[in-house]
């Protein structure tokens, strides 16, 4: 369940916009933010604070990869798999990676520390091969090791 704090800065989000569904994506980044992702119980939540059906929201929950609907680890890991970088190595920087925490795209390490998302262009193929580690960007990723030294 949302805290009041939340539920008060989502409606504050809603003032922000002519039309207050165009509130909804940094909603659900701020009821992410508290509830580390996104159940069921929660979508229903913020589907009710703009009068929308659940179906609606779980259908931009499940379009986007920034967001969850099951816990994930402490620290996102976003390989990007685009052409840019996918021309400069990324397939096996992600292969390393995998390797080095001992899951594939999609899990979290036992430990519950990584997880690990292959994803569309990142908007920075300029440094690539890049990946987001947590809300940094990183590369041209050349050592998988200090990447997860610094992250
Ligand atoms: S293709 Fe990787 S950041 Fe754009």
């Amino acid at each position: 369940m949302l805290s009041q704090k939340t539920v008060d800065a989502i409606y504050a989000l809603q003032k922000r916009y002519p039309e207050k569904r165009s509130a909804l994506i940094p909603a659900l980044h701020i009821a992410q933010d508290e509830a580390g992702y996104l159940p069921h119980e929660v979508q229903e939540e913020v589907a009710k604070l703009f009068g929308l059906d659940t179906t609606e929201v779980h259908a931009i929950v499940t379009f986007y990869d920034m967001f969850f609907e099951e816990p994930v680890g402490d620290t996102i890991i976003h390989v990007c798999k685009n052409a840019s970088c996918m021309l400069r190595g990324c397939d096996e920087m992600l292969q390393k990676l995998c390797h080095k925490l001992n899951i594939k795209p999609g899990e979290t390490t036992s430990d519950g520390k990584y997880t690990i998302i292959a994803s569309e262009c990142l908007g920075a193929c300029d440094r690539a091969p890049m990946m987001l580690v947590g809300e940094t960007v990183v590369g041209p990723v050349t050592d998988i090791d200090r990447v997860l030294e610094n992250g």
